[in-house]
């Protein structure tokens, strides 16, 4: 190979989107709707990754109230996995399908053990047959200090409930809540079994909130990840049972046979849209696109804490992989997501505009209330722990999995591709996306567009020499 063959890779600190004439007033008339599969829109461009150290429920839960996605790691069993998914979709819905339910002869600290462990605030009491004979709330019980008391005693009996019929709409659940000043609607058949369950909590927040991304049944949205090897398919199964309603391929080198065969597998077998990734060239999402992709997911060693590319040698600028990989997708009808190395709202805003439906992001989101983990504090600021998934820790967590004892060799084996930190405090996730989404919008005005797809199609990138990045990224620190 000649020098002169070497292409040229860009960051997204190389490029600035040029400003053009804008004829938009305010951020408010900017939609940052996007599709990001034939079937899964999202009111805002942002994915949570699938790191243990990013997303599990409680962030898919914020993030989709927010109008993005969040995507489940899939570092813990089937079981758990699944799990995440379903505490995500009953969420919030306007009628819970499966509510928790009791017996007239378990007692207050069996509902109250119950309430906890599901995070719920009230019990439907059934039969056998599950006919409804009561509604416990928390408010019932939370005077009562025998604990061994029945609850057929605590409960508000059927004689005295309002309920609902399969059918009702959201309209009519809420004229009914409003008129007789109730939380809870039970929806039961003409045998009086009980079929659902409607709060007025979720229809205020589901049906009234335009912001959240939600299924056709008002529950939010998530996504989850898997892997090509062992129980992968055990597991697509298990989270399409759960109501996922994306799967994530997530193999750090995506463009192999591996993820071939798996991607034609999984989509024969559940039939949930599947994203697969990550790739960087235009040769790595034809093989995917043609294997059945429903998503690409680009982005080779650009995460905060990816060491991918020192450890390999191996990587693809950031901003070049979306670039190429965009166009490639088009042609197969299909979206890119732009996968790490997002520092703030102005990157998002430039892979928008190279192409992607949306971007992933990890460390953004570490740190922050809904993340998992704990925080420390160290001299008065708190942190929680980011890592890359092919850290050490994260691969010695993985092995422990299974596994309550690792090998010495074992550890000895793990040649790490990701390093383990800790990121400050930045509150809720909330929070995080109010800035982020500001800056897009704000971006998408400066090249004219008022939405993603007029961005894509105005945006024009002009490229950095040494001085113009120093003028552009060196300021005052913020005291
Ligand atoms: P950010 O920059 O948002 O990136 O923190 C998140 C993305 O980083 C990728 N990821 C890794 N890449 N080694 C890598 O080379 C790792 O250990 C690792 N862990 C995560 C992943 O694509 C994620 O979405």
């Amino acid at each position: 190979m000649e020098v002169a063959d070497i292409p040229i890779g860009l960051s997204y600190n190389d490029v600035l989107l040029v400003p053009k004439k804008s004829s938009i007033e305010s951020r408010k008339s900017v939609s940052t709707a996007t599709q990001i599969t034939k079937g899964i829109s999202l009111n805002i461009p942002i994915i949570t990754a699938n790191m243990d150290t990013v997303t599990e429920s409680n962030m898919a839960i914020a993030i989709a109230r927010e109008g993005g996605l969040g995507i489940i790691h899939r570092f813990m069993t089937v079981e758990r996995e699944a799990e995440e998914v379903k505490r995500v979709k009953r969420a919030q819905s306007y009628i819970i399908d499966n509510p928790y339910s009791i017996s007239p002869n378990a007692t207050v600290g069996d509902a109250r053990e119950i309430m906890s462990k599901n995070d719920v605030s009230g019990l439907l009491v059934v039969d056998q047959k599950r006919r409804l004979l009561g509604i416990l709330s928390d408010r019932d019980i939370r005077f009562v200090k025998d604990d061994k008391m029945l609850l057929s005693r605590a409960m508000t009996p059927r004689k005295r409930l309002v309920v609902g019929k399969p059918g009702i709409s959201p309209d009519q659940a809420l004229e009914v809540l409003d008129k007789h000043r109730l939380e809870k609607l039970p929806i039961v058949d003409s045998k009086d079994i009980v079929r659902g369950l409607i709060t007025s909590k979720d229809i205020y927040k589901n049906v009234i909130s335009e912001k959240s991304a939600k299924d056709r049944r008002g529950r939010l949205l998530v996504g989850a990840a898997i892997g090509v090897k062992g129980d992968y398919i055990d597991r697509a199964n298990a989270l399409a049972d759960a109501g996922v309603d994306l799967l994530v391929l997530d193999i750090a080198h995506g463009h192999s046979d591996s993820v071939i065969e798996a991607i034609k597998k999984i989509k024969k077998e559940t039939g949930v849209p599947v994203v697969a990734g990550n790739v960087a060239t235009k040769q790595g999402v034809d093989d995917l696109a043609r294997a059945g992709a429903d998503g690409i997911k680009v982005g080779i060693g650009p995460g905060a804490a990816c060491i991918t590319r020192t450890v390999t040698g191996a990587g693809m600028p950031q901003l070049t992989a979306v670039l190429s990989c965009a166009e490639a997708a088009d042609g197969y009808g299909i979206k890119v997501i732009a996968d790490g190395g997002i520092k703030n709202s102005g990157d998002i805003t430039k892979a928008l505009a190279a192409g992607a439906a949306a971007v992933m992001i990890g460390s953004m989101f570490a740190g922050t209330d809904e993340s998992p983990g704990y925080f420390v504090t160290r001299n008065g600021t708190k942190y929680k722990a980011y890592r890359g998934m092919a850290s050490f820790g994260a691969n010695i967590s993985r092995k422990k999995v299974d596994k309550t004892i690792i090998d010495p060799q074992e550890a000895f084996d793990i040649v790490p591709e990701g390093v383990e930190s800790s990121l400050p405090y930045k509150g809720s996730v909330k929070e995080v996306v109010y800035q982020l989404v500001g800056g897009v919008k704000s971006g998408m005005s400066y090249s004219g567009a008022s939405t993603i797809e007029q961005l894509k199609r105005n945006a024009n990138f002009i490229r950095l020499t040494a001085n113009a990045s120093k003028e552009s990224y060196e300021k005052l620190s913020q005291y």
